[in-house]
């Protein structure tokens, strides 16, 4: 074959009188007796071969065998397509490539999936034949913007002295909240590495040698249950730097994101990104990661209901918990949709989600007759009412308020295509909390990670620590949230041993566990470790809003489905009883 070979998709009209050499799949193949009309596909796109009385006689003939899926290599000419046969919706379809000569390089079966069809496919059978799968012009325009959007991240840090480093995949676990992927160690019987859930560990180790910018795009592996953006192996582009603050590092992070959007879309992105805290996220859009795409905010009602006939209003608040709602401007709510939404508010642990329409000018049904004069003027000011809504509340603890009405936000907004699909709301979430408390467990747990810094401010507290006050004891983290989904998150880190030992004692990590599990940070972090942070950003999910898609699994060469296997290889699979026998294990039972 030819080294100079021409792609189908990149001719266009100035190449009308050249010849070409193409190589690439037959799609379609219309035999109209004088004339052929073959569809031939590469990486780039399609080009229309046409076989004609000017064709040699075996180029027809091997055109007339070519089926669908045959690959075909075709020499020709270019040419302006007649007026009539132009076809607008293909981006080469006012040329043709008139065949001087086709041969067939490999015969295919029928495919089992179409690779040009227009309707949906079943996803089984797409990930059961992803080889043909990722033929089609969707997947295979994904997979060469992956390349784009890897490409932009690489040459925009390299730039700024960003160091692409491999960290191991056989590690130690490093704690990051899921489950491990565990390895046997054949030569070190009954021992086990874990892949690892991110490079945390090793990206904060190169800080403390010297290397004060590292990046890396990499896979990371957790055992965790899948949804439609989690896959048990994903790519980070991960990042950590030496000497600079948060500040520093979220402008860096937001112009990379600027290039991986230029990258993929062509548009330019506005920053610097808004920035809110943790707390103001909950209580407006009762989640950290907020879809600042619409409006439906939650109102805090707690001041407007303190003197409520409503009983259940009452107890909330006499308890110590919170009243919040949210209005939806209309009138064309059916009780078949009210019933669905209080459905989901008691699947996320609420009791019922009251509610009442306002006409515009007073209640009505549902809990109205509790709503006196006052607290409605007081609702419609909170809400900004100017004329009918239907208002929603949550009364209960702060937690269950901000999941129920979150998620009812999100929910009627995308019922009511409230949504602009073409926004892109970025925006920073600041100022976490650095632990969790846990009231069934008794124990606090890591908002990010254990290795995230408190602010200066906070540090103190740590010693008098109560679940009571675990809430106000801020971390220096920070998430980066696109269209209501998190595609990032990281810290400044803690650069001093004693202050990561009693974070570790915090969360109930025992100096002896420390030691067999971190102590090579503790002690690398005795060695002047500088001030550090880092970020990782999921590569899959920014893949998946920027090309639109609902799942990462349509953004990833090979993923795997929601039990965690692949359709296409057979894994996870049964091994030999020899290779378990090499490694020490016996399967006791499935
Ligand atoms: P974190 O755990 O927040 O941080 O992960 C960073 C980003 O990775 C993406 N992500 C996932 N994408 C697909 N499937 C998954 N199962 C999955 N889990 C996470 C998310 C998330 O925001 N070491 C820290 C980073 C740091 O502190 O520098 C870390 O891994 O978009």
């Amino acid at each position: 074959m030819k080294n100079e070979r021409s792609y189908c998709g990149e001719l266009n009209q100035g190449h009308i009188g050249k010849r070409v050499d193409l190589a690439g799949w037959v799609e379609s193949n219309r035999d109209l007796g004088g004339l052929l009309f073959m569809r031939l596909r590469d990486v780039t796109g399609t080009i229309q071969v046409v076989v004609d009385d000017s064709s040699p006689r075996d180029a027809r003939e091997a055109a007339e065998g070519a089926k669908s899926e045959f690959v075909v290599s075709v020499s020709g000419t270019v040419r302006a397509r007649e007026e009539k046969n132009i076809n607008p919706e293909q981006a080469t379809g006012s040329i043709e490539v008139c065949a001087e000569s086709i041969t067939i390089l490999n015969e295919s079966l029928t495919p089992p999936i179409p690779i040009d069809a227009k309707e949906p496919i079943g996803e089984e059978a797409r990930l059961r034949y992803r080889f043909l799968d990722l033929r089609r012009a969707e997947m295979r325009e994904a997979i060469v913007q992956r390349h784009n959007a890897m490409q932009a991240a690489r040459n925009y840090l390299s730039a700024r002295r960003f160091l692409e480093i491999e960290t191991p995949f056989l590690n130690k676990s490093t704690p990051e909240g899921a489950r491990d992927y565990l390895v046997p160690s054949r030569v070190n019987r009954g021992q086990f590495y874990a892949l690892p859930q991110s490079p945390q560990l090793f990206k904060q180790i190169l800080m403390i040698s010297g290397f004060d910018r590292y990046f890396q795009i990499v896979k990371c592996f957790r055992d965790e249950d899948l949804r439609n953006d989690r896959q048990p192996e994903f790519t980070q582009i991960d990042m950590e730097l030496s000497f600079m603050d948060g500040h520093g590092i979220m402008g860096i992070v937001e112009e990379l994101l600027a290039e991986i959007v230029r990258a993929i879309t062509g548009t330019a992105v506005t920053t610097p990104f808004p920035r809110m805290t943790y707390k103001e996220s909950m209580a407006r859009f009762g989640t950290d990661a907020p879809d600042t795409r619409f409006g439906l905010e939650i109102a805090d009602c707690g001041d407007i209901f303190g003197e409520s006939g409503f009983s259940v209003f009452k107890s909330a608040l006499a308890s110590g918990g919170v009243v919040r709602g949210i209005a939806v401007p209309g009138t064309d709510l059916s009780r078949k949709m009210t019933d669905r939404y209080a459905e989901e508010a008691k699947r996320l642990g609420a009791g019922g989600l009251p509610m009442f329409r306002y006409n515009g000018e007073a209640p009505e049904s549902g809990i109205a007759k509790f709503i006196s004069p006052a607290e409605m003027t007081a609702l419609r000011e909170r809400f900004s009412l100017d004329g009918p809504a239907y208002c929603f509340f949550a009364a209960d603890t702060p937690a269950t308020t901000s999941s129920v009405l979150g998620s009812l936000r999100t929910m009627i907004a995308r019922e009511r295509n409230l949504v602009d699909d073409k926004k892109l709301a970025f925006l920073w979430i600041t100022d976490f909390p650095l632990f969790e408390h846990s009231a069934e467990e008794g124990r606090y747990y890591s908002t990010h990670h254990p290795f995230t810094a408190p602010k200066a401010e906070c540090a103190a507290m740590l010693d008098s620590l109560s679940p009571e006050t675990a809430d106000s004891v801020t971390a220096q983290a920070y998430d980066v949230v696109l269209n209501g989904v998190e595609i990032g998150g990281g810290s400044i880190r803690i650069n001093d041993p004693g202050l990561q030992n009693r974070v570790f004692k915090l969360l109930g990590i025992t100096p002896e566990e420390a030691e067999t599990k971190f102590s090579f940070l503790i002690d690398a972090l005795k060695y002047g470790a500088p001030p550090h942070g880092g970020i990782a950003l999921g590569l899959d999910r920014i893949l998946m809003i920027l090309l639109g898609k609902q799942s990462i699994r349509d953004v990833i060469a090979f993923p795997k489905t929601a039990r965690g296997q692949c359709l296409m290889s057979g894994a996870p699979s049964p091994v030999s009883a020899e290779q378990l026998r090499e490694l020490n294990l016996k399967i006791i039972g499935t």
